[in-house]
């Protein structure tokens, strides 16, 4: 395994937007479990490590699932591709960019070379809010991890509208519920440049919901 990129926490944290332009190429095998052994350091309610990570390699599984998703974009965004692109449109939280890289997505999923699936055992009927909290933790050490060796990654969920299919596609057990699909490439467009997010000092609050500081 080739050494991953040196570089802080912090740079990393600063530095891994979604990526969604992702080359073919295979991940070797000794990359992708060093990825999944970060992944699983994340934090669990009581240490339960109620999951199981699903890695896709199979091309007749991954067309499939990625026609699900395709559904799922065209209804949530391919369907408002004028109202979001056109000239003089009110846009959408997303950005122009981020849709165009989330539509090149769409109709490239299949050729990421390798998704993981991140599982939450009997979680399907769980009526706990917080339910997603014991495993998403884990799924962004996942998404670091991989940045650290230079794979791209995109936490996604538009398959969504077929998680009985997926489930049922992938052996995975009816109580349980799939919690996000990340394809994982070496990048071939963009860059790691850092999120754009609202300011900090606007959306953290002293002591009292609203209440906030300068910094
Ligand atoms: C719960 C959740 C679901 C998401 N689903 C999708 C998805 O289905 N497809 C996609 O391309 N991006 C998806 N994203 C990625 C977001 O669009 C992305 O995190 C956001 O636009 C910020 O991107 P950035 O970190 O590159 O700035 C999802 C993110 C989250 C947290």
């Amino acid at each position: 395994m080739a050494d991953p990129e040196p570089i802080t926490v912090l740079e990393a944290l600063h530095s891994t937007p979604a990526r969604r332009y992702l080359k073919p190429d295979p991940i070797p095998d000794d990359v992708l479990w060093a990825i999944l052994d970060a992944a699983i350091r994340g934090p669990s309610g009581g240490n339960s490590q109620g999951w199981g990570w699903v890695v896709v390699t199979d091309p007749d599984v991954k067309r499939q699932v990625a026609e699900w998703y395709r559904e799922g974009w065209e209804a949530a965004y391919g369907s408002r591709r004028d109202q979001i692109l056109g000239e003089g449109a009110a846009g959408d939280a997303l950005g122009r960019r981020n849709f165009l890289s989330a539509e090149h997505l769409a109709n490239h999923l299949e050729e990421a070379p390798v998704w993981v699936i991140p599982v939450m055992e009997r979680a399907a009927k769980s009526r706990n809010p917080r339910a997603g909290s014991s495993i998403y933790g884990a799924v962004q050490h996942l998404m670091l991890a991989a940045r650290a060796h230079g794979i791209g990654a995109t936490l996604t969920t538009l398959y969504a509208g077929h998680e009985e299919d997926t489930k049922r596609l992938l052996g995975i057990p009816e109580d349980a519920l799939t919690m996000a699909l990340i394809p994982l490439g070496y990048p071939s467009q963009g860059r790691w440049a850092q999120p754009r997010r609202k300011p900090v000092e606007q959306v953290t609050y002293w002591n009292r919901w609203g209440e906030t500081r300068g910094r």
